[in-house]
C-alpha cells in the first residue's frame, strides 16, 4: 500500500445510514426494495458535509435504486444517475419525476375492472427463472396487468404502473431475494393475489406522490438517468461531487437478483439476459472482460492476496480472476469518475471488504490505492459498520465481519 493512503478511520456516524432500512416507510424511496441500496439520509450528510448548495450537481454513475438521486432532488441539488440495469435506470427515473395524483388516478379504474384482455402476442420470454417463479395463474395474471399498462398512452403514467407491478414481482413469484441471490421458494398464491397487491401498491405511490407534492420543495430540480457502462462514462457536465456505490466483488449477480424484472419490463429472450450479464462489472465470476484497463499498475497485494485464497482451498475456481478483472474495471471507472468531476469536486464511494477462504480482502484500502493512481486525493476511509460474511464461510472459518466503509476523495 502507498503511504498515501491514511489509516482507516473509525466512525459510528455512518453506521445506520448505510443501509436502506431506514427508507422502508418513506414515501417514493420505498416504491421498490432495491437491496442493495444505502439510505437517502446517507446522501443528505454527505451533501451537507462536501457544502454542497442550490446548482450544485451530483453524478451517481451506479444508480442501482435511484437513492442519490432522489436524496438530491428532495435537497434541490441537480443529479445525474447511470446504471448498466435498465431496470435501475427506469426505476431512478419513475422514483424522481413529478406526478399529479389526479392524472395517476384517472387509469385506476381499468385495473378494478374484471376479466382479461386478449393476451395475444403477449407473452414472457421462456426463461427457465420464469417458469420455476410464476405459476400458470399468477403469469396469466401478470400478463392481463402488464398488457392493460401497455394500452396506457401517457408515458409516464405508464412507467408509474410499471413499477407497481414490478415492485410485487418478488412476493408473487416463488423467489425470494437472499444473501444476493435468488432463491426458489414455494409460495401459495391464490387467484386474484397479483391484482390485489398490485392495486394495493399503486394506491399507496398515488397516496406517496400527494405528500410528495407537499414534501418536494424544489420540484423543478433537474434530475434524470441513463443507461451507461461506467467504465466508459462521459458526460457533458462536469460535477460537484459524486455519492455512489458500485458492486461490490462478493459474486452477486444483479441480472439473477433483479431478474424477473429484467425480464418481465426490459429484455426480449435470454440472450439480451446474458449480454447484459456478461457486461456488468466483474465483480461476479459470469462477466467477462471488456475493455483492456491501459496504464493500471495492479496494486501488489492483490496477487498476494490470490496466493492466500488459492492456498486455503475455493469452491468456485474462477474467483482470483473476477478479484483481478474487479480491480481493472474500478480502475477504468474511478478514471471516468475523475474526469467527470470539477477541480476540487469530492467522491464519496460506500463499499464493502469481502472474505474468501477465510482470507479478508480489503476492497476499500486497495480502491483507495487505485484512486490515487487515476490521480484523486484520498481524504478518508470511514468505517461504517462491520456485515456477517456467508453462512457457507461463518460454517468453514467462523464469524468474521468484514468491513463496510465510504471512502472520500477529492479531485486536486
Ligand atoms: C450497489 S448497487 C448501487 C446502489 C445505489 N447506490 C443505491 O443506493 O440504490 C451497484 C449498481 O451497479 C450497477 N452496475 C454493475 N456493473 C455496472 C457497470 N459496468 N456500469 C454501470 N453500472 C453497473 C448494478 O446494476 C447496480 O445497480
Amino acid at each position: 500500500m502507498p503511504t498515501t493512503v491514511p489509516l482507516v478511520v473509525k466512525t459510528n456516524e455512518y453506521g445506520p445510514l448505510i443501509s436502506p432500512f431506514s427508507d422502508r416507510n418513506k414515501p417514493r424511496y420505498n416504491w421498490y426494495a432495491f437491496k442493495h441500496s444505502y439510505s437517502g439520509e446517507l446522501v443528505k450528510k454527505l451533501i451537507d458535509e462536501f457544502n454542497l448548495g442550490r446548482n450544485s450537481w451530483v453524478l451517481d454513475p451506479f444508480c442501482g435504486g435511484g437513492t442519490t438521486l432522489l436524496a438530491c432532488k428532495e435537497m434541490g441539488i441537480y443529479s445525474e444517475g447511470f446504471d448498466i440495469l435498465p431496470f435501475s435506470v427506469f426505476l431512478s427515473n419513475v422514483k424522481t419525476r413529478n406526478y399529479q395524483p389526479i392524472i395517476l388516478r384517472r387509469y385506476l379504474g381499468r385495473f378494478y375492472k374484471k376479466g382479461f384482455l386478449s393476451r395475444k402476442n403477449i407473452d414472457l420470454p421462456d426463461i427457465k427463472i420464469i417458469r420455476e417463479a410464476f405459476s400458470p395463474n399468477t403469469k396469466k395474471e401478470l400478463l392481463c396487468l402488464k398488457s392493460k399498462i401497455d394500452t396506457i398512452r401517457n408515458p409516464k403514467v405508464r412507467d408509474f404502473y410499471m413499477l407497481g407491478l414490478l415492485s410485487i414481482l418478488e412476493s408473487v413469484s416463488n423467489t425470494s431475494k437472499s444473501g444476493g441471490f435468488l432463491r426458489i421458494k414455494k409460495k401459495t398464491i391464490i387467484n386474484g393475489e397479483v391484482t390485489r397487491q398490485f392495486l394495493l401498491k399503486i394506491e399507496a405511490m398515488i397516496n406517496d406522490v400527494g405528500k410528495f407534492i407537499n414534501d418536494f420543495k424544489f420540484p423543478d430540480v433537474k434530475v434524470g438517468a441513463k443507461i451507461s457502462d461506467s467504465r466508459v462514462l462521459k458526460t457533458k457536465r462536469k460535477f460537484d461531487a459524486i455519492i455512489t456505490s458500485p458492486p461490490y466483488p462478493n459474486r452477486h449477480d444483479y441480472t439473477r437478483i433483479y431478474g424477473l424484472e429484467l425480464i418481465v419490463g426490459f429484455i426480449k429472450n435470454h440472450d439480451e439476459l446474458k449480454k447484459i450479464r456478461y457486461n456488468t462489472l466483474r465483480s461476479h465470476v459470469e462477466a467477462k472482460k471488456q475493455f483492456e484497463a491501459n496504464g493500471y499498475k495492479k496494486p501488489r497485494i492483490i496477487d498476494a492476496l490470490i496466493n492466500k485464497i488459492r492456498k486455503a482451498g475455493l469452491n468456485n475456481s474462477q474467483v482470483p480472476k473476477m478479484i483481478e478483472g474487479y480491480f481493472e474495471d474500478m480502475y477504468l471507472s474511478l478514471l471516468r469518475m475523475k474526469n467527470c468531476l470539477k477541480k476540487n469536486g469530492k467522491i464519496a464511494l460506500v463499499v464493502s471488504n469481502v472474505r474468501f477462504g477465510g482470507i479478508n480482502v480489503p476492497v476499500d484500502k486497495i480502491l483507495a490505492d487505485i484512486g490515487e493512481q487515476v490521480g484523486l486525493s484520498t481524504d478518508a476511509i470511514f468505517t461504517a459498520r462491520y456485515r456477517g460474511n456467508s453462512a457457507q464461510q461463518m460454517q468453514r472459518f467462523k464469524r468474521n465481519p468484514s468491513r463496510e466503509s465510504v471512502l472520500i476523495w477529492r479531485n486536486n
